[in-house]
């Protein structure tokens, strides 16, 4: 991409007890892989402090927002909403045309489930976006939605003010402060 969008992951719907850790890993992934900030909604927002814990140790920007009204979201968002849903349009076939209209209509909200996905969501979508058309995960449809996106750019990103960074190694773990 010639410029980086801006990007928000929703987190819609939120089951307590069952969803707590792939609440918290929509948002580590979403940080991990270049999205700007994650929106949790409701129930959910107990997730936040753990995805701000990990900011703060591994490093940013990334923003964590929770909200009572995550179909407001949708239906206010001014710029370009894509919802990963296996009903949608395969990835493959629409991801250029995505990320020419990211460069020139930010920002990019994607609109990510836990169960049962409202159809206004299907409706105010720019693209229902399907990484297969077959029943996965909202995790692993996200980490490809946005290596597609960027490419695999994001891939190399370095992330600022983190208090520990890991250092690569073919075996073992090196975790160690940032040099100043
Ligand atoms: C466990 S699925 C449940 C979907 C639910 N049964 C429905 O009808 O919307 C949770 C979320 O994972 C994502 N997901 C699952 N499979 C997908 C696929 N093949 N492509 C894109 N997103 C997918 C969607 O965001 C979905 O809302």
């Amino acid at each position: 991409m010639d410029h980086t969008p801006d990007i928000t992951v929703l987190r819609l719907g939120h089951r307590p007890g069952r969803d707590e850790r792939i609440t918290t890993h929509v948002g580590l992934t979403a940080r991990a892989l270049g999205a700007d900030r994650v929106i949790f909604a409701g129930d959910a927002a107990s997730r936040a402090d753990t995805v701000e814990d990990i900011t703060d140790r591994f490093g940013g920007p990334f923003e964590v927002e929770t909200t009572d009204s995550p179909l407001g979201v949708v239906r206010n968002w001014d710029g370009t909403v894509v919802h990963l849903t296996m009903y949608g349009l395969p990835i493959q076939e629409i991801e250029s045309e995505i990320r020419e209209v990211v460069e020139a209509n930010n920002p990019l909200l994607i609109v990510v489930g836990a169960e049962k996905v409202p159809f206004s969501v299907y409706e105010k979508a720019d693209w229902n976006v399907a990484v297969t058309n077959q029943p996965h995960s909202e995790i692993a449809s996200l980490a490809v939605f946005l290596d597609r996106l960027f490419e695999g750019d994001e891939l190399d990103r370095e992330f600022e003010n983190a208090e520990r960074v890991v250092v690569p190694k073919d075996t073992g773990k090196l975790v160690k402060e940032p040099e100043k």
